[in-house]
């Protein structure tokens, strides 16, 4: 493959969004063993092409995870006036389109990597008040201003933090939800039976199992990311971690393979929806 080729996605308006910079000297490294290194998101960086074929492909079930995000959008009734922070937002092309249907007044768009961004300022261009700013998400959140979101969302990228700096993550988002707010975490996820090493030899072999449209040689990378990068939780950690947040309340909007989406609401929220599993 390579690129995507005929797979690649018509692109959105050009975009009006304005990109913020962030300095990486005001990123707040923390005490986790695993230090984030810009190492971490190189895949991303290279691969954007690659990232989106393999979404095309549907291999993450991107397809069937972003309808229900759709559809839990649409239902929300304030979200035209109400603001969404997207943390590790990467490109933007996926919820782009689960936004088109639902557009929020203020779209926050945060991601580490620059490129990522130079992607996300076309593919979210058709949105109003776009702002995207290349920073950590952690320390976006822990030290960013003060603002408050009606919906905190995260696709596919709190498995790249460690344990400590995901329930963190959690605390900050928490923080951070406008009342009646609800954090949308999208992430892949391993049985609560599995370690991490297991979980992710596992993935790995799913890949080379059911990848089978990607080029070798690109493969061979985003299996290298996974192994080194990937950190994923069981569904009940993430709700404890949640829990102990103070987001009491949660719903899963969709759950294929190790792929999972969960809403988790404030304690205040009065959109109900909470299947307490
Ligand atoms: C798999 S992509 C997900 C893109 C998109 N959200 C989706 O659902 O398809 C993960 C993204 O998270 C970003 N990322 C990883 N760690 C991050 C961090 N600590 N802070 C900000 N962005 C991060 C990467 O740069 C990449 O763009």
């Amino acid at each position: 493959m390579g690129s995507s080729g005929n797979n690649s996605p018509e692109r959105l308006k050009k975009a009006p969004a304005a990109v913020k910079e962030v300095p990486m000297s005001e990123v707040n490294e923390t005490a986790d063993p695993r230090p984030r290194t810009d190492d971490s998101v190189a895949f991303f960086r290279k691969s954007w092409s690659v990232y989106d074929a393999l979404v095309e492909w549907n291999y993450m079930f991107h397809r069937e995870i972003y309808a229900a995000v759709s559809d839990w959008l649409r239902e929300r009734r304030d979200l035209s006036a109400g603001s969404f922070l997207d943390l590790g937002c990467g490109n933007g092309r996926v919820l782009a389109r689960s936004l088109e249907s639902a557009p929020p007044a203020r779209y926050t768009g945060v991601d580490l990597s620059a490129e990522a961004l130079a992607e996300a300022r076309e593919y979210l261009g058709g949105l109003p008040g776009v702002e995207l700013i290349q920073a950590d998400m952690l320390s976006f959140l822990e030290n960013g201003s003060a603002a408050s979101f009606d919906v905190v969302f995260s696709g596919f990228a709190l498995h790249h933090l460690g344990v400590e700096e995901k329930q963190r993550l959690f605390q900050a988002a928490a923080r951070r939800l406008a009342p009646g707010g609800a954090f949308l975490l999208i992430d892949v996820v391993r049985e609560d039976s599995e370690t991490r090493d297991e979980a992710v030899a596992a993935y790995i072999q799913d890949m080379r199992r059911g990848w089978t449209r990607m080029a070798a040689a690109d493969l061979e990378n985003a299996c290298a990311h996974v192994a080194e990068y990937d950190f994923p939780e069981s569904v009940n950690r993430l709700v404890e971690m949640a829990t102990r947040a103070g987001l009491i309340r949660h719903q899963s909007l969709a759950s294929h393979g190790r792929h999972e989406a969960r809403v988790f609401y404030a304690s205040d929220s009065v959109e109900t929806g909470s299947d307490g599993k």
